[in-house]
């Protein structure tokens, strides 16, 4: 039987506050030339105090069953690293506060390649007829995970989430998640990592140490494998479906770095303008960001009807997937509340990103508070 997935919504949402280079600046030995030059990144958004992953998506869940036009789905998988708790998982609570009912919810983590392998679980669902409607949500509030001290990851990383809303359709209808490449290598592992907070530590029983409580990463080994794997996978994708990389019209990669997403274009032999992008005005957002890059692509223009689009990650574990669509007619990610709550209406090319309002507890169709 034809059960493909389906892109039937999208919707995004990042917290209000901004932190610019020159904020990072004044607490840190960095400049904002050296983050422009070495990164794209000018701003990013991050949670404030008490915020959490959980608030984040919830928000972009609410715009993305707005977008589908439905308030009911049969599951829920969150792509996030960064969860409410260790244990359990974010999934459930969001799923609780969105009003969706007592369906299957649970987290998936794969760090920044983490909303590809949610989209993959998704469609899963669908194909084995478990589900006729899933919402994804990619969502991560990094800025909880970086030292303060640390110049080399605190300037990189936003917080923030997207979601999809995937619905069971055929495989030959625009929005049909078709070719999809998924791999790992646990033998890198140590190259993006929390050394603290799990069971190997905590098996010790030895006091932690402040520093191994914090993300590190090794950027440049980080950003050799980004490139090569992202590259491949987008390769491999468009192959499977018989397309020539050539071909492909937007090219949504993990927010990882501009230079990054420059060299994989390169590679593909692909013209710049191909890559959808808002990594200046957000940072790279983790799970958050190729969903957050699509929603901008859409509100811009960039993203049209009938694109052929392939989204590629790459992140901890490490882990690296693509997937290839053709991008479909979506109703716009704008539930309740003033023009300015709208999400996805900036990518870089195109001016400030706007605020959205302040995360709810409230239930779904009710205005959420604004208290910022
Ligand atoms: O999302 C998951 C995947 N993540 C990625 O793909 C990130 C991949 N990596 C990167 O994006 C880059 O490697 C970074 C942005 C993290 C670093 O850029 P880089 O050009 O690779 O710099 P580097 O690590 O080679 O460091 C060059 C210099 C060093 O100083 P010395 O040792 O040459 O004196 C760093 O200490 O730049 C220094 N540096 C900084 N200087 C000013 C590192 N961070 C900063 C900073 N401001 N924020």
């Amino acid at each position: 039987m034809d059960r493909a997935a389906v892109v039937a919504g999208l919707g995004g949402w990042v917290p209000p506050t901004v932190v610019t280079n020159d904020q990072l600046a004044a607490v840190l030995d960095t400049d904002d030339a050296w983050i422009r030059s070495r990164t794209g990144i000018q701003e990013r958004r991050w949670v404030s105090p008490g915020q959490s992953t959980g608030d984040l998506a919830v928000e972009a869940g609410r715009r993305a069953l707005w977008s589908a036009g439905t308030d009911s789905v049969d599951a829920v998988v969150l792509a996030t690293s960064t969860p409410d708790r260790p244990c359990p998982g974010t999934a459930p609570e969001v799923t609780s506060r969105l009003g969706l009912g007592p369906v299957p919810a649970f987290d998936v983590a794969a760090v920044c390649t983490g909303f590809v392998y949610a989209l993959a679980t998704g469609a899963g669902l669908i194909a084995l007829g478990t589900a006729d409607r899933v919402l994804v949500v990619g969502a991560d509030a990094f800025s909880t995970l970086l030292s303060p001290s640390d110049r080399s990851t605190r300037v990189i990383f936003g917080d923030g989430a997207g979601a999809v809303v995937l619905r069971t359709g055929s495989y030959g209808e625009p929005g049909a998640l078709r070719g999809m490449n998924l791999g790992s290598d646990g033998s890198r592992s140590d190259l993006i990592e929390v050394p603290a907070g799990g069971s190997r530590e905590r098996s010790t029983g030895l006091p932690v140490k402040a520093e191994d409580t914090y993300f590190t990463m090794q950027g440049q080994a980080v950003f050799a494998e980004a490139v090569r794997r992202m590259a491949e996978s987008v390769r491999e994708t468009a192959s499977r479906i018989g397309w020539q990389p050539t071909e492909i019209d937007s090219l949504v990669l993990h927010q990882a770095n501009a230079r990054i997403l420059a060299a994989v274009a390169r590679r593909l032999a692909l013209p710049r303008e191909t890559l959808l992008s808002n990594i200046g005005r957000l940072g790279n957002t983790v799970a958050a960001s190729i969903p957050l890059a699509l929603a901008d692509g859409v509100a811009t223009g960039e993203l049209r009807p009938g694109h052929r689009v392939v989204l590629a990650g790459f992140g901890g574990g490490l882990t690296w997937g693509s997937l290839a669509l053709e991008w479909p007619q979506l109703r716009p990610a704008e539930p309740e509340g003033p023009a300015d709550s709208r999400v996805g209406a900036g990518s870089d090319a195109t001016g400030p990103y706007p605020a959205g309002p302040a995360p709810s507890h409230s239930p779904r169709g009710q205005r959420p508070p604004a208290n910022f």
